[in-house]
């Protein structure tokens, strides 16, 4: 019997003549669609693993570039082998990148390296999606990226700053005081939190690679409870409880979230043991970064989502 999974559910039979789609509707199973006739497109889906037929359909329906990445129409194709599908994510409107100045509403220490810069935005604030980062500047330093650490409707914007490496941003951060102006351009990143990624959400975060997964985490964990999401953080040197506090809290209110503070290696590798199918948002020192991506690319089963930025403004 030849069985389809769709984002790492559970298999689904597929009859000898079915497409892909008549077996998902067949099973109960939401999956977009709209012509059943490979006319409109509303059913791409990405074929993340084994082969398919597909039917003659409009090319308006499908491109060769999409066809090219792995997109197959569900209503169109017929599985040859066992199938593993995702859902395509609707497009997201991400905020337009604006500049504005904010005042320093508190600068908090979070760590012996780490400081938290609180604003009180102008009003209307500044719109960004979990995950992101904007160009910060202040005391005469040129503007550096850093990650939201909050959520949009939260009414300050907080950045972590990690001050370990650069006693000139150390110093230019000590300068701060309230009320002191504060230069923001953003948001920027693509690697946010999306509410249609699939399968359970896997977080890794390095230094302060911490504060957009503490944004992913509330984001996510507000608006799917029960989906199971899963932090892996790099153990702080000792001593370090910077974010600590804050996952606790996290933990303590959300009974399906559940944090490992691991050494580097074993964040990556123990990670990658829990990801079939998730989705996975990392953020932290390139080299952290780097081995989530080709971990990701070698796992067995259907691949993970891999979100993460390439910047790299962390400690
Ligand atoms: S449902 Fe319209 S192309 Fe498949």
């Amino acid at each position: 019997m030849i069985t389809l999974r769709i984002d790492g559910g559970t298999a689904i039979a597929v009859g000898e003549t079915q497409t892909l789609l008549q077996a998902a509707l067949a099973a109960g199973a939401d999956l977009a669609y709209g012509c059943q006739s490979g006319l409109c497109g509303a059913c791409r889906v990405r074929l993340l693993q084994g082969e398919v037929e597909q039917a003659a359909h409009a090319a308006a329906a499908l491109s060769d570039g999409e066809r090219a990445r792995g997109i197959v129409l569900a209503c169109r194709s017929k599985a040859l082998s066992d199938v593993w599908i995702a859902r395509l994510p609707r497009p997201v409107r991400r905020p337009r990148p604006r500049r504005i100045s904010a005042v320093v509403a508190e600068v908090r220490g979070l760590g012996p390296q780490v400081a938290g810069l609180l604003l009180d935005p102008p009003p209307g604030g500044l719109a960004f999606l979990p995950g992101q980062y904007a160009a910060v500047g202040f005391a005469a330093m040129p503007p550096r990226d850093f990650s939201f650490a909050g959520l949009p409707g939260d009414p300050r914007i907080e950045f972590h700053l990690g001050t370990g490496g650069s006693m000139r941003l150390a110093a230019a951060v000590a300068s701060l005081v309230p009320g002191d102006p504060v230069i923001l351009e953003g948001p920027f990143g693509v690697a946010h939190y999306c509410p249609e990624d699939p399968g359970p959400l896997v977080l890794v975060a390095g230094g302060t690679g911490l504060a957009p997964m503490l944004s992913v985490a509330r984001a996510a964990l507000a608006a799917s409870p029960q989906r199971p999401t899963r932090l892996f953080r790099v153990r702080p040197p000792t001593g370090d409880d910077y974010g600590a506090e804050r996952l606790r809290q996290l933990a303590e209110a959300h009974p399906t979230f559940v944090v490992d503070d691991l050494p580097s290696e074993a964040v990556v590798r123990t990670a990658a043991a829990s990801w079939e199918g998730a989705t996975v948002h990392a953020a932290g020192p390139p080299a952290l970064v780097e081995s989530v991506h080709r971990a990701a690319a070698t796992s067995p089963g259907p691949p993970a989502v891999v979100r993460a930025d390439a910047f790299t403004a962390v400690a």
